[in-house]
Parts: C-alpha cells; sequence; structure tokens
C-alpha cells in the first residue's frame, strides 16, 4: 500500500537535487546494507522546516548511519549540534566513521543506548526532536522528550503512516504482526491531534507519514 501515489512520489523525488558524493555513498551504504534512511522528500520537507526554525540544538532518536543527523548539520552550514541515539552498534560504529569523515564531526554527539530504557536528557532543552526509530514506542519517546522542547520548538515523528496499514479502519484489516504497531501508532496520532492548548500538531502524508508538532506551552510537565 502506498501513501501517495508513486508516479506523484518518483516525480518529486526526480526534482530533489542529487548530492555531494558523501552523501551519496551514505545512500548508496544504506541501500547495499539495507539500512532504512530517511525518504529523499521528507528529508526535502524537514530541511525546509530546519530552514524555517533554524534549531540550535536538535534531538534524535534513531540514528541509524548518521544520514538525517549529517544532512540537518549541512542544511543548517554547521550552525547546529545533534544528539542522535542508536542501539544498533554496527550501526552505530558506521554512524560514527561517517561523521568522523564529515565536517561535522564536531557538531553530532551518537548515543549507543536503547532509547526505550529511558532517555537521560538531564536539564538539557532541545529547539527541535526528530523520533525515527521503533515504531511501537512513539509515544513512551515523546513523553521523555517532550518536558526537553523549548515553547515554540518542534517535534517530529516520522514513518506514523506505516506505508498507510495505520490508516486502516480496523486492527482486522492489518496483518498479525503489525496489529501492536497499528494500535499503538494510532492512539499516538490521536494525542497528538487532539485539540489543546499545549501543542499543535499536522499530519503530513509524505514518504511514510509525518507528524509535525508544535509545542505552545512553557511548562516542563506533560498531561
Ligand atoms: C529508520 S532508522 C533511522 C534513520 C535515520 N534517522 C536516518 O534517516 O538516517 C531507525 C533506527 O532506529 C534504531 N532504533 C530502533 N529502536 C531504537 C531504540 N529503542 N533506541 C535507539 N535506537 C533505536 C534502529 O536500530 C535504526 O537504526
Amino acid at each position: 500500500m502506498e501513501i501517495v501515489e508513486k508516479h506523484v512520489e518518483n516525480y518529486i523525488k526526480e526534482h530533489i537535487p542529487t548530492k555531494d558524493s558523501f552523501f551519496c555513498e551514505m545512500e548508496q551504504y544504506a541501500k547495499e546494507y539495507y539500512v532504512p534512511i530517511i525518504s529523499p522528500e521528507s528529508l526535502r520537507f524537514l530541511e525546509t522546516i530546519l530552514l524555517l526554525h533554524k534549531p540550535k540544538k536538535i534531538l534524535e532518536i534513531g540514528t541509524a548511519i548518521g544520514y538525517s543527523a549529517l544532512n540537518f548539520c549541512r542544511i543548517l552550514k554547521g550552525d547546529c549540534t545533534v544528539t542522535t541515539y542508536e542501539r544498533n552498534q554496527k550501526r552505530y560504529d558506521t554512524a560514527k566513521a561517517f561523521i568522523t569523515r564529515s565536517e561535522y564531526s564536531n557538531n553530532i554527539d551518537v548515543v549507543y543506548s536503547d532509547a526505550t530504557e529511558g532517555i537521560d536528557l538531564g536539564d538539557a532543552i532541545y529547539d527541535m526532536a526528530f523520533i525515527d526509530a521503533g515504531k511501537s514506542q512513539y509515544q513512551f519517546f515523546f513523553d521523555q522528550i517532550y518536558p526537553h522542547i523549548k515553547k515554540g520548538g518542534i517535534l517530529v515523528s516520522d514513518n506514523v503512516l506505516f506505508r498507510g496499514e495505520v490508516c486502516q479502519k480496523s486492527e482486522l484489516d492489518v496483518t498479525k504482526r503489525n496489529r501492536t504497531i497499528y494500535r499503538r501508532m494510532n492512539n499516538y496520532l490521536s494525542f497528538l491531534m487532539t485539540e489543546n492548548n499545549r501543542f499543535h500538531t499536522s499530519l503530513i502524508p509524505i514518504g511514510d507519514g509525518m507528524a509535525v508538532t508544535i509545542k505552545m506551552e512553557d511548562e516542563m510537565t506533560l498531561r
């Protein structure tokens, strides 16, 4: 199942300029070793948000090989720091290697940790967060991160429509192994989209679906 018709998606992709050889090498690596990285059209959209919002401090859950984190630094011309969590040893090592080779080695801190076991953010406050890890855990990640987002800050959740599976009328229409994701993601999206004074969310059918949440309150408490 596709969220956007293939010919429309291809049309958008064809119009996105090719990146330099370093990023092409990362894309090639991801393809060869089946590492999921952000889709070109989702990255392009995120770049627009980054250019508008100009975050100085970014938090990411789900580094993979460091492709999105490095692209954040690229589009912001290095005027930011990124703290990013990865639980897979091989991907963590690969991300570190790519980041060390890049011109942004001082901008990115990769944390080798399973974010479901808690994200120790201390008293850090971020301008933006990007959640791009285990889809069943998004509410948990949000709850951990939200108090650390500044007022006016942005929290982006990627892959929230999960190839359109999340939009099925009933969980019985979803393959058995995806039902937990279906249930949890539907609850998460209902939570994000409920009218409230604390944050505002827009659900975008791009890539595998992206939820963009803007924090409107100041307080550090949640729910
Ligand atoms: C979709 S990939 C991230 C892609 C990356 N953001 C990019 O666009 O270049 C998701 C990554 O999250 C990692 N991951 C999944 N659950 C995690 C968790 N609980 N804590 C830390 N990393 C996790 C996976 O190992 C995987 O590498």
